[in-house]
């Protein structure tokens, strides 16, 4: 097999997921996918979960061509009882939960004053209600074993707010605190919770509600100190990381990949010396 055609996985061990049972939400699309990708070439059993079968089915099929364990489910994460449905199925089928990913969100430009009631629901409900609802149903499965790892997605607009985006600004902020809460919660119990904050990377969800179209994607891009957006496998590759055995002591930690996008910017031109007037100039 070679690795390098999954870029994200060949930083860890060969095996390093071995006899893993992971669930990835949104494990067909973007971020997911890749994460997915990456769990399964180390060797877990992955199980996606997400609305559409339609979204499933690249993963599902490279799996069967590579001989990964996968595994898909359609569900809605807004929904409790389904996500305790798929928490049972998952056990009764695979005898345990070790990973949740959880990565499902949703999200869309709008100005604060014109967001409906609905639309103010549909991001809280799948970033939000969605995490929440995870956490707690795969929550039991790893604490019956006294031992999980959990990964939340946030967006580092967590803590410096964004315009234009206040539903997923709002339910990232809470998915931040839900991770350090339960990290603490569970810790003495075997758990382990972290998050990540990635910047823009490429991802063609995010691109179709975000950056519509090429200028409005270089103004971004123009913004990040690195000057280019991540891809959506060298974030997948933290992800990886943290999951792993290497981040055993890591727990209730939020990891910012952005390419600096999100530190201040400076008042002067970086590399270029300030003159200032000479004494007898003043
Ligand atoms: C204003 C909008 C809207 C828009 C939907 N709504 N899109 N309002 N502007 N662009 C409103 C609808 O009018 C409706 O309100 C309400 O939201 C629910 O819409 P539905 O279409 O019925 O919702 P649903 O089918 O459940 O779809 C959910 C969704 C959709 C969130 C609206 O965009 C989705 O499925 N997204 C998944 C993929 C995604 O967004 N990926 C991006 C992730 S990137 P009314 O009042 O009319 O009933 C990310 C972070 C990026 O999260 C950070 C970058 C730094
Ligand atoms: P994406 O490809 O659009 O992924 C979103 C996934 O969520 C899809 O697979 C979608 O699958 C699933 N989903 C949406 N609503 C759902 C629901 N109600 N129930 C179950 N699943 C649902 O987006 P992405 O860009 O890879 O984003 C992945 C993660 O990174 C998200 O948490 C996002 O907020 C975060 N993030 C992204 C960026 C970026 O620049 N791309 C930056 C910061 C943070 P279905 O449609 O099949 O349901």
């Amino acid at each position: 097999m070679d690795l390098s055609a999954i870029p994200s996985s060949r930083w860890l061990p060969a095996g390093t997921f071995q006899d893993q049972v992971a669930v990835v939400t949104g494990g067909g699309t973007g971020l997911g996918l890749e994460v997915s990708r990456g769990l399964a070439q180390l060797g877990a059993t992955v199980v996606i979960a997400s609305r559409s079968a339609e979204h499933h089915a690249p993963f599902l099929e490279e799996a069967a061509e590579r001989g990964w364990k996968a595994h898909a489910h359609t569900f809605d994460v807004r929904e409790d009882r389904e996500v305790r449905l798929l928490a049972e199925r998952v056990v009764e089928e695979h005898g345990k939960v070790d990973i949740l990913v959880h990565n499902a969100a949703g999200n869309f430009v709008c100005p604060s004053e014109r967001l409906s009631k609905n639309a103010w629901r549909a991001v809280l409900g799948i970033v939000l209600d969605g995490t929440f609802y995870c956490s707690k149903h795969f929550g039991r499965a790893m604490l019956a074993e006294e031992s999980g790892v959990m990964l939340n997605i946030v967006a580092t607009y967590a803590w410096t707010g964004m315009p234009g985006v206040v539903h997923s600004a709002s339910a990232k902020a809470g998915v931040l605190a839900m991770t350090k809460t339960l990290a603490a919660e569970w810790a003495g119990r075997g758990l382990r919770v972290n998050a990540i904050a990635p910047g823009p990377f490429e991802s063609r969800g995010a691109a179709a509600n975000l950056w519509p179209n090429d200028e409005i994607r270089a103004a971004i891009e123009q913004q990040i100190p690195l000057r280019r957006f991540a891809s959506s496998d060298e974030v997948a590759a933290q992800c990886l990381h943290l999951m792993s055995p290497a981040s055993d002591y890591v727990t209730g930690e939020c990891l910012t990949i952005d390419g600096a996008g999100s530190l201040p910017q400076p008042f002067w031109n970086p590399g270029t010396r300030v003159e200032r007037p000479r004494p007898s100039e003043r």
